[in-house]
C-alpha cells in the first residue's frame, strides 16, 4: 500500500513524513531541509531582542524529538554502509570524518542550547549575549553537516548503496522511530 506524501513536502516546516522512510535517502534529504528551516529559526532567536515563545518551542521539539534520531540514522547506519560499499577513489572516509566534526560539535553544544532555551521558556527571560553566540555556533555546525552530506555523501550513497542496503537502512530507520517493519519491503529508492 502506498503511503500518501504530505502536501507540504519540501517546506521543512514540519517533521519529515514517515511515509518517506521507504526511500531512506530521500527521507534524509527531507530531514536536511527540515534542519535548514530550524537553523533559520535558531538564527532569528539569536538575533532578535524579543523572545518568540513559539519559535523556542518549535526548536526544543526538534532538538528533543528529531535531531538525535537523524544523527543516529547517519552514524549508525548510513556511514557504515558507505564505508562498506565505497571504492578507494571515493575517499569516503575523509568525507565522513569532515562531517563527523560538525556532528560532534553540534552534539557538544546541544545540552547548552537546550538548557538556554528551556530556561527562557520557563522564566520569560531574554537570551544572554553568550547564549546567543552558542546558538549561532550550534546552527553553523548543524548547517555545515547537512551541506556536506547533501553535496558529497548522499550523491555517493545513491550510486554505491545496493537495493539490499537501502532496504536495511529503511528497516533500521523505521525501527529507530518505533515503526513496525513493512510486510513487503520491495526495492527501496
Ligand atoms: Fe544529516
Amino acid at each position: 500500500m502506498k503511503h500518501p506524501e504530505p502536501a507540504t513536502r519540501g517546506s521543512g516546516k514540519i517533521p519529515t513524513h514517515t511515509g518517506l522512510l521507504d526511500r531512506p535517502l530521500d527521507f534524509l534529504v527531507e530531514d536536511h531541509l527540515r534542519e535548514c528551516q530550524i537553523c533559520a529559526v535558531i538564527d532569528s532567536l539569536a538575533t532578535t531582542a524579543t523572545l518568540d515563545r513559539t519559535h523556542v518551542l518549535c526548536v526544543l521539539r526538534f532538538l528533543n524529538e528529531e535531531l538525535n534520531v537523524h544523527l543516529r540514522d547517519e552514524v549508525e547506519d548510513l556511514f557504515p554502509l558507505l564505508v562498506a560499499r565505497c571504492l578507494p577513489e571515493d575517499a569516503i572516509e575523509n568525507a565522513i570524518t569532515r562531517v563527523r566534526v560538525d556532528h560532534d560539535e553540534a552534539l557538544r553544544l546541544l545540552p547548552d542550547v537546550r538548557a538556554s532555551l528551556s530556561t527562557c521558556l520557563d522564566t520569560g527571560s531574554a537570551l544572554s549575549q553568550e547564549e546567543r553566540k552558542v546558538l549561532t555556533r550550534f546552527a553553523g555546525h548543524v548547517r555545515g553537516h547537512l551541506v556536506a552530506e547533501n553535496a558529497i555523501l548522499l550523491p555517493i550513497a545513491r550510486v554505491r548503496l545496493t537495493r539490499a542496503d537501502l532496504r536495511t537502512l529503511s528497516r533500521h530507520m523505521r525501527s529507530r522511530r518505533g515503526l513496525p517493519e513493512r510486510p513487503e519491503t520491495s526495492d527501496a529508492e
